[in-house]
């Protein structure tokens, strides 16, 4: 049983994150998507509400499960036995982190490999943090989010115009 693990903040989940989610399900036997609980991030939506989202937008996905942790990637991909780390890599800018974070993970725990799917190049320049920035000013994110999410993401920023 080849388990992987998706980690990512998930502030909220966009298409690119959903494509990623697709993608790598089609590489392994079961795919975690892992959120990741960290109190000292400023986050717009609570780690429940994050883990709802994906589990609505996956629902048809059946080898994908949603999870949430805290503390390091590794000893939470150890506690479900996953020993597969997928992240996405949109530009060379996401390299050099991601790199990093992949090797100390790796010296950290040689069981553990990290794979990087290039995102398709619809999505390279989306991330939460746009997504919100757009949303914030109320701009139109249809093409960014699923719709059911869009009127969700709106709220938190009291912004009426498009749901
Ligand atoms: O969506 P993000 O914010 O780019 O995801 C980053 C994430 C969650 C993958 C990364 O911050 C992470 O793994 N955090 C948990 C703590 C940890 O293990 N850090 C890496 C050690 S160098």
């Amino acid at each position: 049983m080849r388990r992987a693990i998706y980690p990512g903040s998930f502030d909220p989940v966009t298409n690119g994150h959903l494509d990623m989610i697709g993608r790598s399900a089609k590489l392994v036997d079961e795919l975690v998507v892992g959120v990741l609980n960290n109190s000292a991030k400023n986050a717009l939506f609570s780690v429940d509400e994050r883990v709802s989202m994906l589990e609505e937008m996956t629902s048809h996905l059946e080898n994908v499960k949603i999870g949430s942790f805290r503390g390091l990637l590794v000893d939470y991909a150890k506690s479900i036995s996953a020993t597969i780390i997928i992240r996405g890599l949109r530009a060379v800018t996401d390299f050099e982190y991601e790199l990093q974070i992949a090797q100390t993970n790796h010296e950290v725990d040689t069981d553990i490999e990290t794979i990087f799917l290039t995102t398709r190049l619809e999505y390279a320049y989306l991330s939460s943090t746009i997504v919100k920035e757009f949303a914030s000013y109320g701009g139109d994110i249809s093409h960014f989010v699923p719709e059911q999410l869009a009127g969700r993401i709106y709220a938190k920023y009291g912004v009426k115009k498009y749901e």
